[in-house]
């Protein structure tokens, strides 16, 4: 019997891409029992350029080509603008942020006035472009998952998305980016700011361009996505002003300090912070461990709830991802039926 099918267009093959097609080595089969769809990989991207497979690759031998510094030797080179030409397909955006997310933003509109959807992990794009990514997406009855950018593997948008319906978000709270964070406790743990930074790469947390990160430019991005994606604003990052953690931090008596994203909604207002923040003691962020990410919501309906994960990285990020393109995976099969 022939099997439905779904192709995905990776871009980006790093720590959580890599950590993606491992999952589709492992878990190929649950994932197609569980969606009623072989998910296929129909072209890669990184660095070095593009590559599309006119046959289905075995997403091992694309992880081993990643390995070995070679991918484009697998299958047939191509531009980028060829990976969002492929109606009915995926583009799974796993690539590093650019600054001010046009590149991905041009990837995004040309893939879905070709018929393909997004997920991405990539906050960059939504946190400059959100109207005009969503706009287009309801434009073109196309869709854009993100669970990804914001707190790697906690369940967040889905989860309040799909299991609180009747709700209305009016606090958020939360610990959404690891490294900051990270770096700032092995700093108050006397290691220096570069050494924290190497400890969050050999973890797998920071990324290779970790200023970002530590600047609390990520921090910023995720709120702008959580202020649109939750309080219905249309942010950009232009309203979010950031703080973080470099060499010149003095940590002494910054024992409760942890960069967090606040938003709250009074009356027709929002209100959306991102940075340090001394925390009073008993605060429930302070109870999350070093490598953990977790939120507090207060919602008109559902009372308050707090969900955090116990560790948290690419492996789980990479999981979040694959969830989105099981959802649009299964849509995709029990619109067939
Ligand atoms: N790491 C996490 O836990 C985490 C959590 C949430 C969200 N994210 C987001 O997920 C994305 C990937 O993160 P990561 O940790 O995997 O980063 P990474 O390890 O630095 O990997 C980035 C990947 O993007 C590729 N790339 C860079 N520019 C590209 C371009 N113009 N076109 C195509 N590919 C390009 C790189 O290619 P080369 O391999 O050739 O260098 C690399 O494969 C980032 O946007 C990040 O912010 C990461």
């Amino acid at each position: 019997m022939q099997r439905n099918s779904i192709s995905v267009y990776i871009q980006g093959i790093g720590s959580v891409g890599k950590n993606f097609l491992t999952i589709l080595v492992d878990e190929g089969k649950l994932i197609s029992e569980r969606t009623g769809m072989d998910i296929v990989v129909g072209g890669a991207s990184d660095r070095t350029g593009s590559v599309i497979f006119s046959k289905p690759v075995d997403p091992a031998d694309l992880l081993k080509a990643k390995l070995s510094g070679n991918i484009l030797s697998l299958g047939r080179e191509a531009t980028s603008r060829e990976m969002t030409e492929n109606e009915g397909g995926i583009l799974v955006d796993m690539s590093s942020a650019s600054r001010d997310g046009s590149r991905e933003l041009q990837m995004y509109l040309s893939a879905m006035k070709n018929g393909m959807d997004v997920v991405t992990a990539n906050k960059s794009p939504l946190a400059n472009h959100w109207k005009e990514i969503m706009d287009n997406a309801s434009e073109r009855t196309r869709t854009v998952l993100y669970e990804a950018t914001v707190a790697g593997g906690v369940p967040l948008f889905s989860l309040l998305g799909h299991s609180c319906g009747p709700s209305v978000v009016n606090k958020f709270t939360g610990i959404v980016s690891l490294t900051a964070n990270f770096v700032l406790k092995q700093m108050r743990e006397g290691k220096t700011f570069m050494d924290a930074v190497a400890e969050a790469q050999k973890r797998g947390i920071a990324e290779t361009d970790f200023r970002d990160d530590t600047d609390g430019l990520d921090g910023a991005r995720k709120t702008v996505i959580l202020a649109n994606a939750l309080f219905g604003k249309n942010m950009t990052l232009k309203d979010i002003k950031t703080s973080g953690v470099s060499e010149s931090t003095d940590v002494n008596g910054m024992d409760r300090y942890r960069l967090i994203t606040e938003i709250t909604r009074s009356g027709n207002e929002v209100h959306a912070f991102s940075g340090l923040r001394d925390l009073d003691e008993g605060d429930y962020l302070l109870s999350l461990g070093e490598m953990s990410l977790g939120y507090e919501v207060n919602t008109s309906r559902n009372g308050r709830l707090r969900i955090h994960s116990v560790s948290d990285g690419p492996g789980e990020t990479a999981a979040a991802v694959m969830n989105d393109v099981m959802l649009l995976a299964r849509e995709k099969f029990q619109g067939k039926c």
